[in-house]
């Protein structure tokens, strides 16, 4: 069977193609960044007119390079929130008319639950890694940062961000420091060269004893630095930084990552985790995969790192999740998938 996946739920516009074990065949992904930049941030309006234009050329791309034809598909599978609802809309009503049109199965996908399976995918067409159940979940992204279980059928939420996302703050301290956007990419290469020892960040805990993240204190820490150095977000050569801000900045980051891993560490202690599954756009920072790897092996838990190229937005791994929700739950009414802008996790 060949499977469609499309995602919309932002800035990205995205097509992939599938065999029916989870090969990916083609994932082909527009970015809108240019489109949003004048505006400094992500317009929905804006979003959902890119991606109107831009789904016929990605479609008929991420076909060619697949090597299949439409009529090849078997399952189409879209994401049907959370996320901006007009660019929901643009890549759910493409798949409800292809699904129509030629009478498949269509599955409406959570954009997290994307997110989630992603780890288990591998690049050039090589077959994803096996599903094992239960493991543990960490989506980390510029929206999210979601601590969950996963069981067979079943996605129990532990643990979420109270306020900023790991990559949101991410994108907010480069854009003070004035080192342009995406700020995730960025720092992870300028704290590659620094001491992330140097300014040691507390770790954001919830004072009411609960496992939720928080990153808006660390943010407000180091933005205090910043000003004390009289850094106010005029533009910087990211390549060209002095030593002092490059270890303020890997030290952001270090704090970023303790918080994530001291988490994960709470949750084995408390559940003891089979295995944990690393995704979202986060997932690309070296320190975070090689800290994780780590701890995996410390404790004996086997540790997925998705493969770059599916850890920001993506529709390889919209097919994925489509395909393995197929798997366990047969053909859904196309009428009964609807866009979501708030879609939690397990609901
Ligand atoms: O998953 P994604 O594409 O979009 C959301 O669903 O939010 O994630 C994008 C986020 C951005 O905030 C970006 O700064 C962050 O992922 N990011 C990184 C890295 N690469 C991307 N954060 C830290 N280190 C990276 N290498
Ligand atoms: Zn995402």
């Amino acid at each position: 069977m060949i499977v469609l996946g499309i995602e919309t739920s932002c800035d990205e516009t995205s097509v992939a193609v599938l065999d029916g074990d989870g090969r990916v065949l083609s994932n082909v992904v527009s970015s809108q960044m240019r489109a949003h930049a004048q505006y400094g941030g992500v317009v929905p309006e804006v979003a959902a007119r890119a991606h109107l234009e831009n789904l016929p050329a990605v479609l008929e791309e991420a076909l060619a390079r697949a090597g299949v034809r439409l009529e090849d598909v078997g399952l189409v599978a879209a994401t049907a929130g959370p996320g901006l609802i007009g660019a929901l809309l643009v890549g759910l009503s493409a798949a409800k008319a292809l699904a129509f049109a030629r009478a498949i199965p269509l599955v409406g996908v959570n954009h997290l639950e994307g997110h989630l399976f992603s780890a288990y995918l591998r690049e050039g067409a090589e077959a994803p890694l096996p599903v094992t159940y239960p493991f543990h979940g960490l989506v980390v992204s510029g929206g999210h940062a979601e601590l969950v279980r996963v069981e067979d059928g079943a996605i129990h939420p532990i643990a979420r961000t109270r306020d900023d996302a790991p990559g949101e703050a991410f994108d907010k301290i480069a854009r003070r420091t004035g080192l342009g956007y995406p700020g995730g990419p960025i720092v992870d290469r300028n704290a590659a060269r620094g001491r992330g020892d140097r300014y040691p960040f507390a770790i954001g805990r919830t004072n009411d004893g609960s496992r939720d993240f928080s990153f808006s204190g660390l943010k407000t820490a180091m933005l205090r630095e910043l000003e004390k150095r009289g850094i106010d977000g005029s533009p910087l050569d990211p390549e060209a930084l002095p030593a002092d801000l490059v270890d303020l900045l890997a030290s952001f980051q270090h704090a970023i990552v303790a918080a994530l891993l001291d988490r994960v560490d709470t949750i084995h202690r408390d559940e003891g985790a089979r295995a944990i599954a690393l995704s979202g756009g986060v997932a690309a920072n070296t320190e975070l995969r090689t800290a994780l790897s780590a701890w995996g092996r410390k404790h004996q838990v086997p540790v997925l790192l998705p493969e770059r190229c599916f850890t920001t937005d993506n529709a390889a791994m919209i097919g994925w999740a489509g395909l393995l929700r197929f798997r366990r739950e047969g053909p859904a009414d196309p009428v009964e998938a609807q866009a979501r802008s708030r879609w939690p996790l397990g609901t």
